[in-house]
């Protein structure tokens, strides 16, 4: 199969630019489509069953193809990487993938998400083959909330010990994401503050958003960040920190008291399309230009065929040229698209 090395673009060709001026930096890897979870609004049970057919070994991109691909991403402007699933630690091996795409140069993050279960016994090695940090998926600390949003798993004195082991292992900053139902666990927002304050750890709430087909998603379950924010100023004043970096997806917020920070990922009550420069990579080798898309682009194909870098750098950049989706600004207008036309969350990575 053709190998060839990747010539470092010129500076001005290095970020293609979509259609709406947004250049490409970001990309989620998905390196497994299978979970350990059935967290109903991502995978229900229902559907996610015995019977349910995920993809086959071959049907995955195998490591080399996925270092080759992020190679060629990295070429095009990429600086950042996440890999996510479904459950990224159940991919055999995935700490060698790590080492593999440690070593591209011009990477400058390399960041991993997960429900944390598995968490415990990679974090080491996860560390010691380049990865730099961590955000593990955490609803509740209730038993019995957390067993109902996971689909009927116990765990989580589990991902406690994985978010420990992190720290430890030097996995920093770790971040927690927290998607908040109204009614289902606004009532573990506080406990979840009032345990990772002061850890070092940052609390994110995320907007319970519409992705896939099937989690019957209703706007009154969005509780709106403004409304969570109010809720912990109440006990802990907030002021507002700058993002790390241009686009970033959460809001930051300091505790005044100096005890870290908590973030406020608002995709349905404030829409952040239009900074949006992240492409995602389906653990089958398909390329989606947004997390709402319907359709992707093949890449698998085209590489298993034996096409060559220069090739499959110009199906990337063309479709991130061609790129115009803006989803959720579009949902906040009421123009989006019919549900049954997405791709599912856990297909693609969060
Ligand atoms: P940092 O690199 O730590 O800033 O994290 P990140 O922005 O890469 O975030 P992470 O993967 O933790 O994303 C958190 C959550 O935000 C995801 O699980 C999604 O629910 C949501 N999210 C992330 N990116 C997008 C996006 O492009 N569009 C929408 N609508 N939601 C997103
Ligand atoms: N809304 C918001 N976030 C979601 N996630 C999964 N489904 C949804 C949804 N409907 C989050 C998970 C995890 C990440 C992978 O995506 O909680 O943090
Ligand atoms: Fe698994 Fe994450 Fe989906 Fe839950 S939200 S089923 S942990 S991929
Ligand atoms: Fe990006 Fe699509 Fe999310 Fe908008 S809805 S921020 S375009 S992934």
């Amino acid at each position: 199969m053709a190998e060839a090395v990747i010539t470092p673009l010129p500076i001005a060709e290095r970020s293609p630019q979509d259609r709406l001026g947004r250049r490409l930096r970001d990309l989620r890897i998905s390196v497994m489509d299978r979970c350990n979870f059935r967290c109903p609004y991502c995978m229900p049970r229902e559907t996610y069953g015995d019977h349910y057919r995920f993809l086959s070994s071959t049907e995955r991109l195998d490591f080399e193809e996925i270092t080759r691909l992020a190679r060629l991403f990295v070429a095009l402007g990429t600086r950042k990487l996440r890999l996510t699933g479904g459950e990224p630690l159940l991919r055999t091996g995935i700490a060698d993938l790590v080492g593999e795409l440690s070593t591209i140069e011009g990477l400058e993050d390399l960041a991993l998400t997960t429900n944390g279960i598995l968490l415990a016994d990679q974090a080491v090695r996860l560390k010691a083959n380049g990865l730099k940090r961590v955000t593990v998926s955490l609803d509740s600390l209730d038993p019995a909330t957390f067993k109902s949003l996971s689909g009927g798993f116990d765990g989580v004195e589990r991902v406690l010990e994985g978010i420990a082991a992190a720290r430890e292992a030097g996995l920093g900053p770790v971040k927690v994401n927290t998607v908040v139902q109204r009614g289902v666990n606004e009532d573990s927002i506080l406990p979840l503050v009032e345990h990772f304050r002061g850890t070092g750890v940052t609390v994110r709430f995320i907007e319970y958003m519409d992705v896939g087909t099937c989690n019957r998603w209703d706007a009154s379950r969005v509780m709106p960040s403004a409304a969570i924010k109010q809720l912990l100023e109440a006990s802990w004043p907030l002021e507002a920190v700058d993002p790390t970096y241009p686009g970033e997806v959460a809001e930051r917020y300091r505790f005044v008291d100096g005890a870290g920070e908590v973030g406020f990922i608002s995709s349905v009550s404030q829409p952040f399309c239009g900074a949006c420069n992240r492409a995602r990579l389906s653990s089958a080798g398909v390329l989606y230009t947004c997390l709402f898309a319907g359709t992707g682009r093949d890449l698998r194909g085209p590489l298993r065929a034996g096409e060559d870098d220069g090739a499959l750098l110009e199906r990337i950049r063309s479709a991130w040229t061609e790129r115009e989706d803006r989803y959720s600004e579009l949902r906040a207008i009421g123009r989006h698209q019919r549900a049954e036309e997405r791709v599912e969350m856990f297909y693609i990575g969060g």
